[in-house]
């Protein structure tokens, strides 16, 4: 997509936990961009997730509502906080915010690319050899299956259920999403399912191979949902584009985020039809809140999915160079340099002043990126 002007309206939901800490880095990388481009971002915050049930009774307020479907794409921090786990008397939750902004908004495709840094694979729990090319794209189903089938807790009974149900449309349009995406990666699109126990998952399997028929150059795989948590850990690199349902999605987007060292790399961008949201993967991490430990890099690579979805190839790949360069570098958030880390707020500025800077980054030294630095703050 891309518009007139360049000129592009953001609604920014920082949410709750750290979530406001890495929203203001990826600010500073928005306002980078802006600056070094010239467009213009209309950056808009509006209250989401705990601190809009807090203030307003409920986690997804009409106003926000509006707000993002007036957008040309939302930018999310994370949601949750503490005080709503172990309690199921609760009635109104955070991520319920979310589920139904993802439903509202119709962003059935959940997108999420795992890379492997060279310089970080020492931290990775897996052996070097063992995450050698791995190159992987989650195609997760985001509004469908037992996240949003009739649900029932029956306190008198103490009996509950969760259907997952899907139908085939909802299965072909975000299946046909992975194939085009195979077909421009390495050509190969694993179905994740438990056809072996699940007739929602006969019915992934049996509509993936009628859309198979027209990408004669994607070769396909059929993996069970077990098989692949294992698979993931033993050979990760025959992997290419990984496509499954909504909660098999979450839980193994989680797991193969551990193989790059950090949850905190990981971004995702979650598209619909007219819709788009752009979110980090992992949570909104409260026992970090405020003390500038959060990585902010997760979130600040969902900024560069925004610029692809924009059709800002060159931006896109700006951002990714920055990143790329404090990752060699080492300047980096303590779950990633435990011994010589750098605050949350730094590792922000440090890729903003990248992106501003006028030298290409081969010619920038560390030295200089740390003095650089210095010059905006
Ligand atoms: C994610 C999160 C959400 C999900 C939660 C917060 C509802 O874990 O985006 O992966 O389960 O989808
Ligand atoms: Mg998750």
């Amino acid at each position: 997509m891309s518009k007139q002007g360049n000129s592009y309206k953001i609604i920014v939901l920082a949410g709750d936990g750290i979530g406001p800490e890495i929203i203001k880095q990826a600010e500073k990388t928005i306002r980078a961009i802006e600056f070094k481009f010239n467009h213009s971002f209309d950056l808009i915050y509006s209250d989401f997730g705990a601190i809009s049930i807090d203030k307003h009774g409920i986690p997804f307020t009409l106003e926000t509502e509006n707000l993002c479907l007036e957008s040309d794409a939302i930018l999310l921090g994370a949601i949750g906080d503490p005080k709503y786990d172990n309690d199921p008397t609760i009635k109104v939750r955070p991520e319920q915010g979310l589920l139904a902004l993802r439903k509202v908004l119709g962003l059935f495709s959940n997108i999420r690319p795992l890379k492997i840094y060279d310089s970080l694979k020492e931290i990775s729990p897996l052996k070097s050899d063992r995450i050698q090319n791995v190159d992987i794209e989650i195609y997760r189903e985001l509004t469908g299956g037992i996240y949003f089938g009739e649900k029932e807790f029956n306190e008198i009974t103490n009996t509950a259920y969760d259907i997952c149900s899907y139908s085939e449309i909802e299965i072909r349009r975000i299946a046909i999403k992975a194939f085009e995406a195979a077909g421009k990666r390495k050509n190969k699109l694993t179905l994740v399912d438990k056809a072996n126990v699940l007739a929602t998952s006969k019915l992934w399997r049996q509509v993936v191979k009628e859309i198979q028929l027209d990408y004669p150059n994607v070769v396909v795989d059929f993996m069970y949902v077990d098989n692949a948590a294992m698979q993931l850990l033993i050979n990760p690199s025959q992997f290419d584009v990984l496509l499954t349902e909504n909660m098999f999605g979450d839980i193994l987007s989680d797991e193969a985020s551990v193989l790059s060292g950090s949850i905190g790399l990981l971004p995702s961008a979650s598209i619909g039809e007219k819709h788009a949201l752009f979110e980090p993967i992992h949570g909104s991490y409260p026992q970090a809140k405020g003390k500038g430990i959060a990585n902010p890099i997760a979130t600040i690579l969902s900024v560069a999915m925004m610029m692809d979805y924009f059709n800002l190839t060159e931006e896109a790949t700006m951002i990714r160079e920055a990143v790329d360069f404090v990752i060699e570098n080492k300047i980096l958030t303590p779950d990633l340099n435990p011994i010589d880390a750098f605050s949350t707020d730094y590792v922000g500025d440090v890729i903003a002043c990248l992106i501003e800077s006028e030298l290409p980054l081969e010619n920038i030294s560390l030295e200089n990126a740390l003095a650089n630095r210095m010059t905006i703050i």
